[in-house]
C-alpha cells in the first residue's frame, strides 16, 4: 500500500502500521508527544481520498472528522490513500534553540578557584631511536622510558598500540604521550602540537547544546544546540523509556541523539577549520534516563519499582564507545547520577550554582521536563523529583509549544476592558503559548476574576473572549486564521504541574525540620528559567512567596556544570562529592507527598497564609 503526500512524495505502508508509523520510517516526523497513544491529539493529518481505519477519540471533533481530519498514529490505511499533513503537525527538530548565558562562564571557572587541569594529560617523551643494537619493540621502548620517570602500571590499549609506531617515526621520536589517570596511554601526538579542544554536552530531553572549548585557556570556541531529536519518540522521559524496550527503540533513540551530538560538531569543527580527531575529551550532562539511553545502557529498570539506574557513577568510557565523532581514544567524562529521576544535570546545577561551598540555605531548581529540586548548603543537600512532567514545554496543552519563535511568553490582561496585550517571541504572528506565558496568562486571568482559585473560568465574567470549546471552556488570548486558546483542561493541568512543583519544595524543607522562610537564596535553571516572571510565578503559587532579591536565574546550569568539569580535576572531585552527598527523597511514595500537593492544586494554594503578598495584592 502507499501513502501519496500532497507534497508529490509517495511512501509505502505495510498492513496494520499507522500512518505516524510509515511517516517516521520515511524520516516525516510529526508532533507526537504521547509517542503514539492517541492522547495528545498532536499528530494531526488530512485523508484526502481512499479507505482507512481509525480509532475514535475525542481529541477530534465532529468537524474535524468531516473534514477528514484524524490522528496519524491512530490511523491505519486499507489501500492507497492521499494524506495532508498541515503545517502544524510537523515536526521540526533541526531549529537553532535560544542559548542561556554561556559567556560568563569563564568567569565562573575563575570565581570557584579552579585551575586549568584537563581530563587528559601529557608527558614530554625523548626516545633513543632503535638500532641495530637496541632491537627492543617500540612499545617496551616506551616502557622503559616511562619506567625511568617513575610512571608504571601504564596500560596501553590495541587501539593505542596499532597507531604508536607511525606517529612516533612520523614525529622522530619526540612526542607527546597523552594519558588518562589509571593510567592508561590515549594516544601520541607530536611535542609541537598546542592546540587542544574538548567539548561539553548538555542532553536535555528537549534541547540538546554543544559547547566546543580550547583547553589551554577554558574560552568557548563555539556553540551549537539543536532539539533533541528523541522528540520524535515522545516528549518526556518516561515515553522514551517505555520506547527503548520495544523491539529496535533503545537503538533509535541512542542514534537520534548520537546523530544530533554529531551533526552539531560537523557544523562547529567544519567553521573553527578544527580537526575532530583533535578533540581529546568530552563531559557529558543529563538526567539519568539520557545518560543511560547516551551509552546504551537500557533505562528499563528507571521506572520499575524501587527505581535504580544501572549506572550512577559511570567509568570513563571511550568517544568510540559513545559513537561521537571525536577522536575515538578521547576519555569521556560523565556527569554523576544520584538517583534514577536526579541525574547529572542536577549535580551540574548545584556545582555551578556554588550552592554547595556556601553555608546559606538554598534552594536550586530546574523547571524542564521534569521539575527537579535541591535544598542545602556546605553541610547538607536534599534532592527530588517532582514529576511535573513537561507541560511548561507544551507537552499535554491543546495550544502549548516550546519558547522557540511564534511563542507568547508574556500575556498582559486589562482589568477594566478585559482587553489582552501579548508578547511573541520573535514579533510575529503567534503559533502557541510556551510556559512563561501560560503561568503570566493564569496569573493575570486569577487577578481579573476570570478564573478562581480552582482554576475554573467564572461563566459570568462578560468577555466574549470565553467560549465554548470543542472540550469545554476556553479563554481565546489570541484571535486570528488560527486561535490561539487556554483550555480549562489546559489550565489543569498547569495547576496540577505547579502543585507537584510546590509541594516538593515544601516537603524536602520540612523533612529536614526546617521552613519555607529559613531558604535564604532560591536559584532557578533551565531554559525556562530565562523568561520567568516570578511575581508571576508566586501568584499562580509555583514558586514559594519569598522576597524577590533572593532569587536568581542562572540559565543552562548543566552544560555550565560540563564546562567546569571538561576543564577541572578539582570540579570533577566535587561534583562526585555533591553526588554522594545528595540524600534523595522519593516523593511517590511519600505519605505527605499527596496532602502537599492537594493542598496546593488552589491559586496560589490552599493555604493563604504561605502566600502573604499574594494576599496582600487581591485585598487591593
Ligand atoms: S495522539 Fe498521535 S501521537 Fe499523540
Amino acid at each position: 500500500m502507499n501513502i501519496k503526500l500532497t507534497s508529490g512524495k509517495s511512501i509505502s505502508s505495510s498492513k496494520g502500521e499507522s500512518i505516524l508509523n510509515a511517516l517516521k520510517r520515511h524520516e516525516i516526523f510529526l508532533l507526537s508527544s504521547c509517542g503514539g497513544k492517541g492522547t495528545c491529539g498532536k499528530c494531526r493529518v488530512k485523508i484526502l481520498s481512499g479507505k482507512y481505519k481509525t480509532e475514535i477519540t475525542g481529541k477530534l471533533t465532529q468537524s474535524d472528522r468531516e473534514k477528514g481530519i484524524v490522528l496519524a498514529c491512530q490511523t491505519f490505511p486499507e489501500e492507497d490513500i492521499t494524506v495532508e499533513i498541515p503545517e502544524g503537525s510537523k515536526l521540526v527538530v533541526g531549529d537553532k534553540i535560544a542559548l542561556a548565558k554561556s559567556k560568563d562562564l569563564n568567569e565562573l571557572l575563575k570565581s570557584l578557584n579552579a585551575e586549568i587541569t584537563p581530563i587528559v594529560k601529557r608527558l614530554d617523551i625523548k626516545l633513543p631511536p632503535p638500532t641495530i643494537e637496541d632491537y627492543i619493540s617500540d612499545l617496551e621502548r616506551l616502557k622503559r622510558d616511562l619506567e625511568l620517570k617513575g610512571f608504571t602500571g601504564m596500560r596501553f590499549s590495541q587501539t593505542f598500540a596499532s597507531s604508536m609506531a607511525d606517529e612516533m617515526r612520523k614525529h622522530n621520536w619526540e612526542i607527546h604521550l597523552a594519558y588518562v589517570d589509571g593510567p592508561e596511554a590515549i594516544f601520541v601526538t607530536s611535542e609541537k602540537q598546542v592546540s587542544r579542544y574538548g567539548i561539553s554536552v548538555d542532553i536535555g530531553t528537549t534541547t540538546i547544546v554543544v559547547y566546543l572549548i580550547d583547553l589551554s585557556d577554558g574560552k568557548l570556541v563555539d556553540v551549537g544546540s539543536t532539539y533533541n531529536s528523541q522528540i520524535r519518540y515522545g516528549d518526556d522521559v518516561i515515553t522514551r523509556i517505555i520506547y527503548a524496550a520495544e523491539g529496535k527503540g533503545l537503538g533509535e533513540l541512542r542514534e537520534a541523539v548520537t546523530g544530533d551530538i554529531n551533526n552539531l560538531l560537523e557544523t562547529i569543527t567544519e567553521k573553527h577549520k578544527i580537526k575532530k580527531e583533535s578533540i581529546e575529551s568530552a563531559v557529558i550532562s543529563g538526567n539519568t534516563t539520557m545518560t543511560h539511553i547516551f551509552w546504551g545502557l537500557d533505562p528499563e529498570h528507571i521506572r520499575e519499582d524501587p527505581y535504580i539506574p544501572t549506572v550512577n557513577f559511570f567509568p570513563m568510557w571511550k568517544a568510540g564507545t559513545a559513537r561521537i565523532h571525536i577522536n575515538s581514544q578521547s576519555p569521556v567524562y560523565t556527569m554523576p547520577c544520584v538517583a534514577s529521576y536526579v541525574g547529572g544535570d542536577i549535580v551540574s546545577g548545584v556545582l555551578a550554582s556554588k550552592m554547595h561551598r556556601k553555608s546559606e540555605i538554598a534552594l536550586f531548581m530546574d523547571i524542564g521536563t521534569n521539575g527537579e529540586i535541591a535544598v542545602g548548603n556546605n553541610e547538607w543537600l536534599m534532592t527530588a523529583a517532582c514529576s511535573a512532567g513537561p507541560c511548561f514545554e507544551g507537552s499535554g496543552i491543546k495550544h502549548g509549544m516550546r519558547a522557540t519563535e511564534g511563542a507568547i511568553e508574556s500575556v498582559k490582561i486589562d482589568p477594566k476592558t478585559l482587553e489582552l496585550s501579548l508578547c511573541i517571541i520573535g514579533n510575529t504572528i503567534p503559533a502557541g503559548v510556551c510556559g512563561s506565558g501560560m503561568i503570566d496568562a493564569i496569573s493575570e486571568m486569577f487577578f481579573t476574576g476570570i478564573i478562581d482559585r480552582k482554576g475554573k473560568f467564572v461563566r459570568e465574567i462578560k468577555t466574549n473572549r470565553l467560549r465554548q470549546g470543542d472540550e469545554g471552556f476556553e479563554f481565546v488570548l489570541y484571535k486570528g486564521e488560527k486561535d490561539i486558546v487556554l483550555a480549562e483542561v489546559d489550565i489543569e493541568n498547569i495547576l496540577r504541574a505547579k502543585a507537584a512543583i510546590y509541594a516538593g519544595i515544601s516537603l524536602l524543607i520540612k523533612e529536614v525540620g526546617l521552613g519555607l522562610e529559613s531558604i535564604e537564596r532560591v536559584y532557578v535553571a533551565g531554559g525556562f528559567g530565562n523568561y520567568l516572571d516570578v511575581d508571576k510565578a508566586i501568584i499562580l503559587g509555583m514558586l514559594p512567596d519569598l522576597p524577590r532579591e533572593k532569587f536568581k536565574f542562572l540559565g543552562n546550569t548543566s552544560i555550565a556544570g560540563a564546562y567546569l568539569c571538561l576543564l577541572s580535576e578539582k570540579m570533577r572531585k566535587e561534583a562526585e562529592e555533591i553526588a554522594k552527598k545528595m540524600t534523595y527523597m522519593e516523593l511517590s511514595v511519600s505519605r505527605n507527598f499527596m496532602d502537599e500537593y492537594m493542598s496546593a492544586l488552589f491559586l496560589p494554594h490552599t493555604d493563604m497564609g504561605l502566600f502573604p503578598t499574594v494576599a496582600g495584592l487581591l485585598k487591593k
